[in-house]
């Protein structure tokens, strides 16, 4: 029998746990690194026209004026990741994302890229 009005408890305390677990584990196998893109997202209606692009050569020129080497993101499978890997962004790691795994209810990999502002056009 499950704790709570329909499980509200232990599906709660899942998530917290599951949110833990990707936090502990992700500070592991993160690369070191000198700045990072936490989320991007354009409204969907505004897609392809060049938004993101503006956003993130910003972004990365702002970082390597600031002296900055190297910029990480952490994405998913259930993202937009060849917009980074379109960028020059360079694949690093991924691992079993728990806490999107969770969320979705089906199996998501999270990953990691990573891009060399030197190189960076
Ligand atoms: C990722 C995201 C921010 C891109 O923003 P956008 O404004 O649509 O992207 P742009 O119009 O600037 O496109 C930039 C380039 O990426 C390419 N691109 C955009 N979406 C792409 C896709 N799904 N697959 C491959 N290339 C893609 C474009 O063709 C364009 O290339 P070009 O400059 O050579 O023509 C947007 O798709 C988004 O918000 N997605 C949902 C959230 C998400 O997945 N965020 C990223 C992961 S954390």
């Amino acid at each position: 029998m499950g704790l709570g009005v329909y499980g509200f408890i232990p599906r709660h305390f899942t998530f917290f746990w599951k949110y833990l677990v990707t936090e502990i584990r992700d500070g592991k196998r993160s690369p070191d690194v000198d700045g990072e893109i936490l989320l991007l997202m354009v409204d969907a209606d505004s897609r392809g026209l060049g938004i993101g692009r503006k956003l993130v050569d910003k972004f990365l020129a702002e970082a390597k004026n600031l002296g900055g080497k190297s910029i990480r993101v952490c994405t998913d499978e259930a993202s937009n990741w060849r917009f980074y890997k379109n960028y020059g962004f360079q694949r690093y790691s991924d691992y079993f994302d728990e806490l999107d795994s969770f969320i979705h209810k089906k199996s998501i990999r999270g990953i990691y890229y990573l891009i060399d502002l030197n190189k960076a056009s």
